[in-house]
């Protein structure tokens, strides 16, 4: 695992842009797999900036992300479909087609898992880009989900269902379930870059770097991959 530190969340996205940008540039149809929350927000728009400056083009890009909700439609504001297009792929020259999000229909969530877990088995992710949760869950892998793991609905934590309620307007309305890319899928990706910022994820990072492999801290398996990049900022280091 290769641990990078940098000054602040700018310099983190910065790097991590960079990373992305060069991937794409050595293999214009490389696969990308792609994750929401805060972590990735500044990545995007540098990637974004990066399309606009004809540095780089999404056309022969395909991108598989790792987790969506249940419960909430494609079109509601929240939704990781939603978040995907307003922070990347509405700016970019992305081909629908390439785009993959978790589909939940809600009437059949285990045929939806299975579904993208055919999808991921179809393909192979060149980088897989991930944030981390204060509880070391990667995608939704919550604490104690086996490393063997694949696609899944998983029953949320009220610790990461209090940590979304920022972005809803109560705790009632954040869902309950999602469907994501189990640890098994994650780890098949070629190339893993994290992106880990705030003094929030400063115990975080204490568990992650003591090298100890443990299911009730998912991220930890990440120590089995061969090839891993951490960006951590000055913040989230801010214990070690
Ligand atoms: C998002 C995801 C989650 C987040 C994690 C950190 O698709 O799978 O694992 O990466 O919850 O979220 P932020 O970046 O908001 O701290």
């Amino acid at each position: 695992m290769k641990i990078i530190v940098v000054k602040d969340y700018e310099a983190m996205s910065e790097l991590g842009a960079q990373i992305i940008e060069n991937t794409i540039i050595n293999n214009p149809s490389c696969t990308l797999g792609l994750a929401t929350g805060s972590s990735p927000i500044g990545t995007y728009q540098r990637l974004v900036k990066a399309y606009e400056d004809k540095r780089i083009s999404f056309k022969g890009v395909k991108t598989y992300n790792l987790d969506e909700y249940c419960g909430i439609s494609r079109s509601h504001p929240e939704s990781y479909y939603y978040f995907m297009h307003d922070n990347l792929f509405n700016h970019v020259d992305i081909d629908e087609k390439n785009v993959h999000i978790p589909l939940v229909s809600n009437d059949n969530l285990e045929q939806d898992c299975k579904n993208y877990n055919d999808l991921l088995n179809q393909t192979t992710i060149d980088l897989q880009l991930l944030g981390i949760g204060a509880n070391g869950h990667i995608g939704f892998n919550e604490p104690g989900t086996p490393f063997s793991q694949e696609t899944f609905i998983v029953k949320l934590t009220d610790k990461t269902r209090q940590d979304n309620k920022r972005f809803f307007n109560s705790i009632d309305e954040v869902p309950t379930h999602a469907i994501t890319m189990g640890i098994s899928n994650i780890m098949k990706a070629k190339r893993i870059l994290m992106l880990i910022s705030g003094k929030n994820k400063a115990d975080t990072v204490v568990r992650l770097l003591k090298e100890e492999i443990d299911p009730d801290f998912p991220a930890s398996v990440l120590h089995k991959h061969p090839d891993v990049t951490v960006i951590i900022d000055q913040d989230a280091y801010s214990k070690i």
